[in-house]
């Protein structure tokens, strides 16, 4: 029996045709999963009385044999004739333990065996993806900690804006990544329902016990209809998607990091480690890792693109379209997992220039609005104190100073509530905690956010690890 169907036909395939439309090339990676879903749907032939004992035991102990054989030699999965990852395991099985190998696929469908193949891998990958940003946002954490009270410019419209601190900087990317996490955590809890025994489309046509196949592979419940488990991919669209939103901050991350670092900030040196140089121009040290990681974004966003046109339009419930959803997939993830350990390691080593961050941080009239605030304390009304410093700027730009460069003769013809106490009001030291307010980036609110996001890295690390 070379084929799965080849019953009714009387002619064989075009063999251009019947190459091209195997999926066994991608899809020998599900091999794992194929197994464990194969173990829980033979038990349950088992209980419903279609399997003896001796025929369960005979094809678990094949089927752990064939993950053996598969670990020992990638040369094993070198299979000219399958068709696909449950053609090939049913062949194999058949190879080791004769005929009743055949009787594994009794009652079920590749149709149901895809769908639950691929909730198993998204699932695993979700597990190892948010692994890895525990990592990262563990090492920007320590970063955060470790620039202490340091200080540097916070832009909006890349336009120098208020100092914050470094720190607050830092903790900011935290707050992208955990939502990341989250976002994939919520993925994981909707995918979590099990299509084994759902059949071809209708639903299995013997007694198999779906919640016993549902628990055994950790799934929270069997799925609830047999037409949409066959159909269903959105678990993979929205895990695709969550991963664009991770690329996306990642790229974001990536772009100012490249700003960040080149000579006219001059606020980060890049980790030769991580850079490469030019073959033309001897004196360059680039940022690859940083760009290549923002181009990737572009892959991922490209698959979950691809993924919504390939379903766009089937109706249901199984069409063979569906098996173009694997690639997209694998590769989102693929790409996602080789990228998270580099960017920690790179966030690792990047060296912070914190007294070029302090310099740039006390320029450029960042105090401005802490010198209207200090106006506003004194009775005047914002929109005047606004003008007020607005002018006091302008002066100072004219005379080419910043605002505590002014004297208090100048600022009494602006408005006599300035007193000698005002310049202590510009320092930075006086700047920062006026910001102080929970997510404010004075120095104690700053620490509270720190403890508060190592607490919840911890916590998704748990998370992780009550999954493993
Ligand atoms: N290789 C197929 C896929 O990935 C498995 C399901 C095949 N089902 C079928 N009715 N031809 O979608």
């Amino acid at each position: 029996m070379k084929k799965m169907w080849s019953g009714r036909f009387r002619q064989p395939l075009d063999p251009e045709f019947e190459l091209w439309q195997r999926s066994f090339s991608f899809d020998k990676r599900l091999l794992k999963y194929e197994l464990t879903a194969s173990s829980a749907h033979a038990r349950a032939l088992k209980n419903a009385g279609i399997l003896s004992a001796d025929e369960m035991i005979s094809i678990l102990e094949g089927l752990q044999k064939i993950g053996e054989k598969a670990a020992a030699s990638p040369a094993f999965l070198d299979d000219s004739e399958a068709e696909d990852v449950h053609h090939f395991v049913e062949k194999q099985l058949a190879a080791l333990i004769g005929d009743t190998g055949y009787k594994l696929h009794s009652g079920r469908s590749r149709n149901e065996q895809i769908a639950t193949d691929l909730r198993l891998y998204v699932r695993a990958s979700i597990d190892e993806l948010r692994q890895e940003l525990a990592a990262f946002c563990g090492v920007l954490a320590d970063r955060a900690g470790q620039a202490a009270d340091a200080a540097m410019p916070a832009y909006t419209h890349l336009q120098r804006a208020e100092p914050v601190l470094v720190a607050h900087w830092m903790l900011a990317y935290v707050e992208m990544f955990l939502r990341d996490a989250s976002r994939l955590a919520d993925c994981r809890k909707r995918l979590n329902v099990c299509p084994l025994g759902s059949g071809a489309v209708a639903g299995a046509t013997l007694p198999l016990d779906r919640g016993f196949m549902a628990e055994t592979l950790g799934f929270d419940a069997p799925t609830a209809n047999s037409i949409d488990a066959t159909s269903d991919r959105d678990f993979a669209l929205e895990f695709v998607q969550a991963l664009t939103a991770l690329t996306l901050h990642l790229s974001r991350w990536a772009e100012e990091m490249i700003l960040f670092s080149s000579q006219e900030y001059g606020f980060i040196s890049l980790p030769e480690n991580y850079s490469t140089g030019s073959s033309a121009m001897p004196q360059k040290k680039n940022p690859d890792l940083l760009e290549l990681v923002r181009g990737k974004s572009g892959r991922v966003i490209g698959h979950a693109t691809a993924l919504l046109i390939t379903l766009k339009g089937l109706p249901l419930a199984y069409n063979k379209d569906l098996q173009e959803t694997q690639e997209p997939l694998f590769d989102s993830s693929d790409t996602v997992l080789q990228l998270l350990p580099l960017v920690t390691g790179w966030m690792k080593a990047a060296e912070f220039h914190q007294d070029r961050m302090q310099q740039a941080a006390q320029s450029g009239f960042m105090n401005a609005w802490a010198a209207a605030t200090y106006l506003v304390r004194h009775g005047v009304p914002s929109r005047l104190s606004h003008e007020q410093v607005g002018k006091a700027v302008q002066i100072a730009m004219e005379k080419g100073c910043e605002l505590q460069d002014l004297s208090l003769e100048e600022l009494h013809a602006i408005n006599p509530a300035f007193g000698p106490d005002f310049y202590h009001s510009l320092t930075l030291a006086s700047v920062l905690p006026i910001h102080d307010v929970p997510g404010g980036t004075a120095f104690t609110r700053v620490q509270l956010a720190l403890s508060a996001a190592r607490k919840k890295i911890d916590s998704l690390r748990e998370e992780v690890h009550a999954h493993a």
